[in-house]
């Protein structure tokens, strides 16, 4: 298919694509079309423009979709055997490049780069070959190929070598880590890593934090940037989509069961997570339940309501974190709850229409993860609440860039320090909580998932 931006044909690669598939109880293949930034994004160049999308099928579905030939117009599923997509999916890019770029490792114990480390990066190496071979086969003469986060990061290079022609772009979507921490990789991983990354034309970031960390590493391990130009594009929200979602019935039905849930005059303090090692969902509760013993006062008068959704349960620590966080919500609510009154109320099954729910009756929002690229709750709870919403932000996420000055701001570890913030953004009046929130939506929409797409195009012109 041909796809054109000005002249250019457009490509985008990325791990996870806009659609995957279930094989039904009677053999057939349903399709499930998923949104996100990067699928509005795509939109801006308009639906006949019809860009490429390269993805990786990641469920038996998708596998049996490849194997029968079907597919959606402007996409292409690579096939990748299922034990190479593991080790590079879950070995490298989720317990080694995730962990690194969080800074999540607990290093008395870890990382551990042995001989199994080397044969599951041999699959990573052959999971990037495969995108790079896909575009390069896809790809018109000077096309503009964007290649999306850390699953992807030796495709550029990669590509460079099979179609000098291309125009390449690279977008990050984690944040990048500094030179101290990035340091633990071996260092000719590190530098294969810096040195794929290098091969595109210009490589996009979400915040300038992580911008000049990438830029740090390349002087200290790879000997600067060379030709590559680096630039920032802080992805928001998209408030057209959100605002006409958010007020359709099954919303409006799910606010109604919440509002049962919480009790009609209770506050309700709101997070929406996939349940994610960086999230900081355990210590959430914890300066929760800090909040009830510093100040008994709001025993009974308000509710946490948590949302964990399901992430990388193939991982051993994400089903641990998973079963940490739901421990600890039912201690606190045994040790505090009363027969009228349930102190936290977690849900863990995905369902975006009660997020949305959630979003709009929230009086703050708890968004403190240790690290986060962005974190686009913080940018979506403004954009949809009825009555404005506290956002108790944490300065490790990317957002805070953005949102710190109308956002009561957190150091993440710092439990007691959250507990407090809790209880100031608990305490503040409407007026001000208001026109804070006003605020909040206003810059967390300056830059819309179209927009920023658009952007990247448009640095990518030469
Ligand atoms: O931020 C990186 C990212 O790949 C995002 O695109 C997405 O929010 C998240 O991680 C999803 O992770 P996974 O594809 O492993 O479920």
């Amino acid at each position: 298919m041909t796809s054109t931006y000005g002249a250019a044909q457009v490509l985008v690669a990325s791990n996870r694509g806009p659609v995957s598939y279930e094989v039904g109880d009677d053999g057939s293949l349903n399709a499930r079309r998923g949104g996100g930034g990067l699928v509005s994004g795509l939109s801006a160049i308009g639906p006949d423009a019809g860009a490429l999308w390269v993805c990786s099928a990641l469920s038996d579905g998708d596998r049996e979709a490849v194997r029968r030939g079907v597919g959606e117009e402007g996409v292409r599923m690579l096939a990748v055997p299922a034990e190479v997509h593991a080790d590079a999916y879950n070995g490298i890019a989720n317990s080694v490049l995730w962990f690194v770029h969080h800074m999540l490792y607990q290093t008395p114990l870890e990382p551990v780069f042995d001989a199994e480390f080397r044969r599951q990066w041999a699959s990573y190496e052959e999971y990037n070959r495969a995108f790079a071979r896909a575009l390069a086969e896809e790809a018109a003469e000077g096309a503009v190929a964007i290649v999306q986060d850390y699953h992807l990061t030796l495709v550029p290079g990669m590509l460079r070598e099979l179609r000098p022609d291309l125009r390449i772009g690279h977008f990050s979507h984690t944040p990048w880590a500094p030179p101290e921490y990035f340091r633990m990789l071996p260092d000719d991983i590190g530098r294969q890593i810096l040195t794929g990354m290098l091969g595109a034309d210009r490589l996009g970031f979400l915040t300038h934090r992580w911008a000049d960390a990438f830029t740090a590493c390349c002087t200290e391990f790879a000997g600067g940037l060379g030709e590559t130009r680096i630039g920032v594009h802080g992805l928001g929200a998209d408030a057209e989509f959100l605002r006409e979602r958010a007020h359709r019935p099954d919303v409006e039905e799910r606010m109604t069961a919440l509002r049962a849930e919480i009790g009609e005059d209770r506050r309700a303090i709101v997070r929406v997570d996939r349940t994610e090692l960086s999230k900081n969902i355990v210590r959430g509760l914890l300066a929760y339940r800090q909040l009830l013993d510093d100040r008994p006062e709001w025993r009974e008068r308000v509710v946490h309501v948590a949302f964990a959704y399901p992430s990388r349960q193939d991982l051993a620590v994400y089903r641990e974190y998973t079963a940490a966080v739901q421990r600890l919500a039912e201690e606190i609510n045994s040790r505090y709850g009363t027969p009228g009154w349930t102190p936290v109320v977690l849900h863990v099954k995905d369902d975006f229409a009660r997020s949305l729910a959630a979003y709009r009756l929230a009086d703050v929002a708890l968004v403190n993860p240790i690290r986060d690229g962005m974190n686009l709750v913080a940018k979506e709870v403004p954009v949809v609440s009825d009555e404005g919403c506290v956002l108790v932000l944490s300065r490790e996420a990317g957002a805070y860039e953005e949102l710190r000055e109308d956002a009561i701001t957190v150091n993440p570890y710092d439990v007691t320090g959250t507990a407090a913030a809790l209880h100031e953004a608990l305490t503040m009046p409407a007026g001000e909580r208001a026109e804070r929130t006003k605020r909040l939506a206003a810059a967390a929409t300056a830059l819309p998932p179209a927009q920023w797409f658009l952007e990247q195009l448009h640095a990518l012109e030469r």
